[in-house]
């Protein structure tokens, strides 16, 4: 059974790409029905569209900070679609238990370091600033704890002389676009 997949997206979408990309393959077990961003900016909207994914926004800014409000409004998104998993893919917004409960074991999320370590924000920078040898990206399930879930695939690299956050940036980024697709499909087929 080809399982139904929304991407949940705040920017450029390119680990939403590299998703939709790799569940064109016939065997991959997913495929893409949804791409939601929570401002009608993101460019990953435009680049959904132009694969023939259908697109929603669910801005964040009326709802002034009433995350369960919110929260309902992306569940209201969600519910014509028959969705079996949520990939969070550059979501900029924290869910709450609200959320999670209904969603845990069928969320994942990719997160920019080599997790448990630097969860939040400025992964990057935080590594370089403390001597590590790698950075890296995680993706791993989504539950209540920020960035805490079960990890279910990392990928590392190495930080060199006069590394900057936006080189390390670009370099785990390529990183994503590798881990996610492979995460989802071993997750998708287990
Ligand atoms: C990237 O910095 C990535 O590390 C994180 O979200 C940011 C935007 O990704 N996961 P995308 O291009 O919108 O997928």
């Amino acid at each position: 059974m080809t399982k139904r997949v929304a991407i949940f997206i705040s920017g450029g979408g390119s680990n939403m790409v590299a998703l939709a990309r790799a569940m064109q393959a016939p065997d991959f077990g997913a495929k893409p029905v949804l791409v939601l961003a929570n401002n009608a900016h993101a460019g990953g909207l435009a680049k959904a569209a132009a694969m023939g994914i259908h697109t929603a926004v669910v801005d964040h800014r009326p709802f002034k900070g009433d995350r369960e409000a919110f929260e309902k409004a992306l569940l209201a998104a969600l519910a014509p679609h028959d969705i079996d998993i949520i990939c969070l893919a550059g979501f900029m917004r924290v869910l709450t238990p609200v959320f999670i409960d209904r969603w845990q074991g069928r969320m994942l999320n990719i997160h920019p370091s080599l997790l448990p370590k630097y969860k939040g924000l400025h992964t990057h920078k935080r590594a370089i600033d403390a001597g590590d040898s790698h950075g890296g990206c995680s993706v791993h399930e989504v539950t209540s704890e920020l960035d805490g879930g079960p990890v279910l695939l990392q990928a590392r690299v190495p930080i060199e002389a006069g590394e900057t956050p936006e080189t390390l940036a670009a370099k785990v980024l390529i990183e994503e676009h590798r881990i996610y697709p492979e995460a989802l499909r071993r997750f998708v087929n287990t």
